[in-house]
């Protein structure tokens, strides 16, 4: 049975927060044994800007080291990893899939991104893509703050979640950088231009979801929602702005009440 590592946010290339993930990545590897039995889901902001030359560089070697230790590693991106945050350029789109999403090699290389792994589906999202793909939203801040799926992404979800490879998973678990819902803990601001579609997809009643995790906002949080046995938010995993944000160790075979909270930095 696979168990989950949830990280999320860690604006590699943004003032100690490489050295900050360097300790992270080392313990988890010391105290997770067997690395084998664990994925690590990383909902997107894995560096602070992409623009700078070399940032995915930087923190490529890091997921390298996970995998070379035996750990399965997912990876989604956010709206830093396609640019400042704030302006975002098409290019990373595909400059993301080859640094990062090496297995991603169906013949369109698509969102969503299934990856079958024991009975376990899991199914990655590019909540950007909806923006990326609109001329009219020009990529400015105010909309990759609220990041959107689009029509597309939403419509080819739903015929994932029907198919029968994952009807047939015994748990099913979708990432995704933006919150898509939200809660007194997280706050409305910038909430996903159309989580309200990715919700009704996501809670259907023929979809049983597993655990729903992302990122985006600072602030930790798990969210209540009918249907759903897990909703994380995963904060930032490197406490960028001291936003001190534990780390879910999820097990999906188990109540979600077991599901433990770690601190693997040391600080
Ligand atoms: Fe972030």
């Amino acid at each position: 049975m696979r168990k989950i590592i949830h990280l999320t946010d860690l604006h590699i290339g943004f003032n100690g927060l490489e050295a900050r993930f360097d300790n992270i990545v080392t313990n988890i590897s010391k105290r997770i044994t067997p690395a084998g039995d664990y994925v690590i889901v990383i909902t997107g902001d894995l560096v602070e800007d992409a623009k700078i030359q070399g940032s995915y560089e930087k923190a490529s070697p890091y997921l390298d080291r996970l995998k070379a230790n035996g750990f399965t590693v997912l990876v989604i991106p956010g709206n830093h990893d396609y640019g400042t945050g704030t302006k975002a350029s098409r290019e990373y789109v595909t400059k993301f899939k080859d640094c990062f999403l090496a297995d991603f090699k169906t013949w369109d290389r698509e969102y969503p991104k299934l990856d079958l792994i024991d009975n376990v589906a899991f199914i990655g999202l590019d909540s950007m893509e909806g923006i990326v793909n609109d001329e009219a939203l020009s990529m400015d801040a105010k909309y990759l703050a609220q990041g959107q799926l689009g029509d597309a992404q939403l419509a080819a979800l739903d015929r994932m979640l029907n198919s029968e490879k994952v009807q047939k998973a015994a748990y099913t678990v979708v990432y995704l950088h933006h919150h898509p819902t939200y809660s007194g803990i997280i706050g409305d601001n910038f909430k996903l231009v159309d989580g309200e579609q990715l919700m009704a997809i996501l809670t259907a009643p023929d979809h049983k979801i597993t655990a729903l995790l992302f990122g985006h906002r600072h602030k930790h949080g798990k969210l209540t929602v009918t249907g759903i046995g897990r909703v994380y938010n995963g904060g930032t995993s490197t406490f960028k702005g001291n936003n001190r944000s534990p780390h879910h160790v999820i097990d999906l075979s188990e109540d979600p009440k077991c599901d433990r909270e770690e601190n693997f930095c040391n600080c």
